[in-house]
């Protein structure tokens, strides 16, 4: 009998150890979650309601659904990592159901086939368990739970993208967020006004954006501990790359590299879909095609990837000449956009606007344009296109958070100590622009994250060298990807 119980024991703890090796320990604590609602709670009016749905599963192709990724405010507030839920925090403290409460979660119920293939669901024991929240139950019990929106003085919620699909599960995102709807009275035809008028109704869709953005802009030490992880990941990954380019290889095999990395380091995902362009594809912004077969000798390619660390994405770029060595033309520009990183890495700390960092890059590269005679003077005319009405060759900001979100959520006035920011000036010469034909396909954007300090900054992607200099010693190095040679699908 001793030894049923004590292999009974050994099993049950075994099962459990298995558990806890199974699942990394270094996702945000749920006492995070629970302080940035106790946060949010404190900034919500009286009398009010905050209502937050998980993000929806977004459909491939007929049954195959991408992989999952919950809603970043959802995940801020809970640490909710399943689809089909819904989260009300209350700014007093709530009598429902003979409970007293001021948060409630509801998590979708269990079913034993579908599990059979996705795995297992929390339960709402577990929601209170794991992540604590105060008070949790199935969706299905949302039908029916006895809560009147009416009586609330307002009632926020981010407004809907009519982009969820009906399944066949009770208790699914479309179920709670019509039974919501119907329970809020919220209008029939579209959308929400941006500024509903409150003697019309008591709904809010534009002021939990208000209270979240100073919050999320603001990163937490646990915060920082996965961001810094997550942009080093991404740097380790772009210096690797650079010791085993070679011309020749395809632009996709360049982005399975970096990603074998990110995967290597046990970054779950991309925090964005992997940007690798060589040549004139490099001028496109957000070109994620990733197509070209064989990259050429003497081209340029432009690396934008970064690794997602549970839930927190870095944003990396590196541009480097493939065959390991810029031409004149190439290390000019390159220079010039190094040039402007730098003097917008000098002027940040806490204080300073958002916008002077995009002016400093903005005057030295027109400055650093006109030098070259890449434009023949700074006037709209000559560097404007007014196919897009941007400038011709930089046409993109150079600052945004980063976080649960590659453009995070946060303010964009001043800088603030906690931010975490890029800094990614870039210049784009496309084929057919009005300068001399030298300068044509050289695309060249450099992108690094950074914490801004209590006086100052600090550069996290600093594993991956920025100056065109290192770039073309560490390409003399070896790469390991240089030894993975696979049989030819082909016979030649
Ligand atoms: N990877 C997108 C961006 O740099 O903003
Ligand atoms: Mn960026
Ligand atoms: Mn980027």
């Amino acid at each position: 009998m001793k030894t049923i119980y004590f292999s009974i024991l050994l099993t049950l703890l075994s099962i459990s150890i298995f558990g806890q090796i199974q699942k990394p320990q270094d996702f945000l604590s749920s006492d995070f979650h629970q302080e940035r609602r106790a946060i949010l709670r404190e900034k919500m009016p009286e009398n009010s309601v905050a209502v937050f749905f998980s993000n929806p599963i977004r459909n491939r192709a007929n049954d195959v659904n991408f992989k999952y990724h919950q809603d970043p405010n959802f995940y801020y507030l809970t640490g909710h990592r399943q689809p089909h839920a819904l989260l009300m925090i209350f700014s007093e403290k709530q009598s429902i159901k003979g409970s007293t409460f001021d948060e409630v979660v509801f998590v979708r119920g269990r079913n034993a086939l579908a599990e059979l293939y996705d795995g297992g669901r929390i339960s709402p024991s577990q929601a209170v368990d794991d992540l604590k929240l105060e008070v949790a139950f199935e969706t299905p019990e949302f039908k029916n739970f006895p809560i009147d929106f009416s009586k609330f003085d307002q009632v926020l919620f981010y407004d809907f993208e009519d982009d969820v699909r009906e399944t066949s599960e009770e208790g699914d995102l479309y179920d709670l967020i019509s039974q919501f709807k119907q329970k809020v009275n919220y209008p029939d035809e579209n959308k929400l006004d941006i500024t509903p008028e409150p003697q019309k109704n008591n709904l809010n869709t534009t002021l939990l954006d208000e209270l979240l953005r100073p919050m999320r802009g603001i990163k937490t030490e646990e915060e920082l501990d996965l961001l810094r992880k997550a942009v080093k990941i991404s740097a380790l990954g772009q210096a690797e790359v650079m010791r085993a380019m070679e011309p020749g290889m395809s632009e996709l095999e360049v982005q399975g590299m970096h990603e074998f990395i990110y995967k290597k380091y046990k970054a779950e995902y991309e925090g964005y879909p992997s940007i690798v362009g060589a040549g004139h594809n490099g001028c496109v912004l957000h070109y994620i095609e990733n197509y070209k077969p064989e990259i050429e000798d003497g081209e340029l390619i432009l690396m934008d990837l970064g690794a997602e660390y549970h839930g927190y994405t870095a944003d990396v770029t590196r541009t480097i000449p493939v065959n390991g060595k810029f031409t004149k033309e190439q290390k000019a520009i390159y220079d010039l956009v190094y040039e402007a990183q730098e003097a917008a890495m000098s002027i940040a700390k806490p204080g300073v606007p958002f916008s002077d960092l995009y002016d400093t890059t903005l005057n030295i590269i027109n400055k650093g344009l006109l030098d070259l005679g890449v434009v023949k003077s700074l006037n709209a005319e000559d560097l404007i296109d007014p196919a897009t009405g941007r400038h011709r060759y930089y046409p993109h900001g150079c600052c945004h958070h980063i976080g649960l979100d590659v453009h995070d959520l946060g303010e964009y006035e001043l800088l603030e100590e906690n931010m975490v920011i890029t800094i990614e000036p870039g210049i784009y010469i496309p084929e057919g622009s009005p300068c001399d034909k030298k300068w044509w396909n050289i695309p060249v954007r450099i992108e690094d994250d950074y914490l801004i300090t209590k006086d100052g900054i600090e550069l996290l992607s600093d594993d991956a060298p920025r100056k065109s200099h290192e770039i073309e010693e560490l390409m003399k190095e070896k790469s390991a990807f240089g030894q993975f040679n696979l049989p030819a699908l082909e016979e030649k």
